[in-house]
């Protein structure tokens, strides 16, 4: 499998929460690796950025008010396959249907304040850590991974 990156936010509903800490540990426990992190409030203009894709819908104005409403941690994961790792452990997007076990299914309520974003392929990977990571990457191997990344 392919060692990725991929672009993760602990939107301002995780960070008013209280659940930063905790939604952090699962993906850490996965053994994937942190290596970028950030607590930032983006401005109208990133957060227009980053969901460009969803410019049409009606829901757009509502999602760019909730994103810049408060803080949020932008972080970045790395590991094998961990575009489709990082999207299987956060469920699917309405909190309400996500099943049990996920971090939506266990935490979230709602599509909207659904607590996590993370990046669904590759060109959207590299497409937002461009947006939210400009200043680059701390590269760095834990010392478990030989002994979580094996086939
Ligand atoms: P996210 O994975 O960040 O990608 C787009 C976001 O839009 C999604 O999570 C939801 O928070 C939000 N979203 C998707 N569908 C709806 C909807 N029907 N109503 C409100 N927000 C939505």
């Amino acid at each position: 499998m392919p060692v990725q990156r991929t672009l993760v936010l602990l939107k301002p509903d995780a960070v008013q929460r209280g659940l930063i800490g905790e939604i952090i540990s699962r993906f850490e426990r996965k053994a994937l690796r942190v290596i970028g992190m950030k607590l930032t409030k983006p401005s109208q203009d990133v957060a227009a950025k980053h969901y460009a894709e969803h410019k049409e819908r009606p829901f757009f104005p509502s999602l760019l008010q909730f994103i810049t409403s408060s803080p949020l941690v932008a972080l970045v994961l790395e590991g094998d396959d961990a575009i489709a790792v990082v999207r299987g452990l956060i469920g699917p997007t309405d909190g309400r249907k996500a099943p049990p076990g996920t971090i939506r299914g266990d935490y979230a309520l709602s599509k909207s304040n659904n607590l996590v974003h993370a990046s669904d392929s590759p060109e959207s990977a590299e497409r937002e850590l461009a947006i939210w990571f400009s200043e680059g990457l701390v590269s760095w191997k834990r010392c478990d991974t030989v002994w979580a990344e094996t086939e």
